[in-house]
């Protein structure tokens, strides 16, 4: 179970009353309940003469599913709106993958009690006509969702998972966050322990790189040798794309994708007094409030009138950059680096910053060589029918890549954003086994600056007008009629 933003369960009494002794119904509020068994909270849920007990904290990052929404069967955690079934504790919808728990919940005398943990439902059968081998290129948010849900659905056949990275599937978001600012451990970091692979039938293949897709003879080929596959998902991410400047070698100027990325910039930051980085979207100024984070002095440059306006608009701008100078961050806005040399960065406006860490975050590109290489339809990014297939039977994509036909702008989108890339791995995987689930969530991210989480519902291609309200824990959900295209950079 993780933690996050400074939840320490060893130091804090369970919330509520003790359920084992009752509780009257006149105790709810909003039809919900939290109360504990032992150290375990129970999150109640009213649903007319019917009372349906789970726990209270999601298994993605702990987040308070009291404070969550209920719909029909379902409770959606406030954070990053991972939704779980009330009757079952399934992980319908990520970020979160893990089951909750259900408990026994008795009525009697006019109380409430709840028993012990239900046993956890009988796995779905998996549809007949699934495949044999089901091969998945991607080792990221993507691949690594279709993998866990192929196994959660009784996929029987045989799962290899190609990544020419060369740490298992982590959670990437936090390598901007927590992780680099060093306040979540390393055990944070992987979506799964390293036996997850091998006890699941899971053949993750690392440091593996697949150069070509022979979609004849259904096989893709790597260095190690080829790969037969039935079903294939193309689940490749994007890149960070470089500054296409003098001095800006990799070896003096950090991006971030990887755990290796990250680690490098750790390393780094343990001897640095003075940062720049180049960039003032989500993940550079993420990694500005990381570095504030371990003392640094952080310059942030940035041809931009205001962070983050392009996607958010300007009051949002103006309110990002307070909340980062507020915190120490020396912005130079409007200008852009024009070369590197050592440590001294010269700018277009003519001045200089003597720093000794670099970090650009500058944009990614969909990674689409593979997807040109078998001949696949790309229109930037690689074109997907509402069921996730290529214009290639067998071949599925999704994640950073994948452009599909979005059913509530009505347009063919591709966005950059985890939670997508998860849910299109998801429904990639069961359409692979043969079902024929569209792909139609609403498209949503989250980006978080020290504690202000910036929570992003939809997809827009340009802001007219923006609406702030603030969350529950005093964060900001922006809701804009016009945003323009909510990517990462
Ligand atoms: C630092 C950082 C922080 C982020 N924070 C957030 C956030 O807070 N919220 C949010 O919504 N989004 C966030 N994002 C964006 C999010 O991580 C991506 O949208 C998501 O990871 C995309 O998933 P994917 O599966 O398409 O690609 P990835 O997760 O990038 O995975 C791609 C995989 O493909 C592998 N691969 C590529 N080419 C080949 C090849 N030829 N052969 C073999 N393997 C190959 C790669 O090694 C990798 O394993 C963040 C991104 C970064 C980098
Ligand atoms: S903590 Fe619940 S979705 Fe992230």
């Amino acid at each position: 179970m993780r933690h996050h933003w400074g939840y320490d369960m060893a130091h804090q009494a369970p919330a509520g009353p003790d359920l084992t002794k009752g509780v009257v119904p006149a105790g709810f509020h909003d039809d919900k309940l939290v109360g504990h068994v032992g150290d375990q909270e129970i999150l109640l849920v009213r649903r007319g003469s019917e009372i349906l007990a789970i726990d209270a904290h999601c298994s993605h990052y702990h987040g308070p599913l009291a404070d969550g929404l209920v719909v029909g069967d379902t409770v959606r955690c406030p954070w990053h709106h991972a939704c779980f079934d009330l009757l079952t504790g399934e992980a319908l919808r990520a970020p979160a993958l893990s089951a909750l728990s259900c408990w026994k919940v008795e009525q009697r005398d006019g109380k409430v009690f709840v028993r012990e943990k239900l046993a956890q439902p009988a796995p779905r059968s998996k549809p007949a006509n699934a495949p044999d081998k089901i091969v998945i290129i991607g080792g990221g948010a993507a691949g690594f969702a279709a993998a866990e849900m192929l196994r959660r659905r009784q996929f029987g056949g045989s799962i290899v998972m190609l990544s020419n990275d060369t740490a298992p599937p982590v959670d990437r978001p936090n390598l901007s966050k927590d992780y680099l600012a060093g306040s979540a451990p390393e055990d944070w970091v992987p979506l799964r322990p390293d036996d997850f692979y091998k006890d699941s039938g899971i053949d993750l293949r690392l440091g593996t790189d697949v150069t070509r897709i022979d979609s004849k003879e259904r096989r893709v080929v790597t260095a190690k040798g080829d790969v037969p596959y039935d079903r294939l998902l193309l689940a490749t991410g994007a890149e960070p794309v470089r500054l296409p400047i003098p001095g800006a070698d990799p070896s003096k100027v950090h991006t971030l994708r990887t755990l290796a990325d990250c680690r490098a910039i750790i390393a780094a930051a343990k001897s640095a007094k003075r940062a720049l980085v180049i960039g003032a979207s989500f993940i550079g100024l993420e990694v500005a409030a990381s570095l504030r984070a371990r003392e640094i002095v952080v310059h942030v440059v940035a041809p931009e009138k205001r962070p983050m306006e392009r996607v958010l608009g300007p009051d949002m701008g103006d309110f990002v950059r307070a909340l980062h100078e507020e915190h120490g961050v020396l912005f130079h806005l409007e200008d852009t680096v024009a070369s590197i040399d050592r440590r001294r960065a010269t700018l277009k406006s003519g001045g200089t910053l003597d720093v000794d860490l670099v970090v650009a975050g500058i944009g990614v590109r969909p990674r689409l060589a593979l997807a040109e290489q078998a001949g696949l339809a790309v229109d930037r990014g690689v074109v997907v029918n509402a069921f996730l297939e290529t214009s290639v039977q067998g071949i599925y994509a999704a994640g950073d890549i994948a452009r599909w036909p979005d059913p509530h702008s009505g347009a063919n989108i591709r966005v950059e954003h985890w939670v997508v890339a998860q849910r299109q791995g998801q429904t990639a995987a069961l359409n692979m086994m043969g079902e024929r689930e569209k792909f139609d969530a609403v498209p949503f991210f989250w980006s978080q600056h020290y504690d202000v989480p910036i929570n992003y519902v939809g997809h827009a291609e340009q802001w007219i007008a923006l609406r702030l309200m603030a969350t529950s824990r005093a964060g900001i959900a922006c809701s804009s009629t016009r945003a323009r295209g909510a990517r990462w950079r």
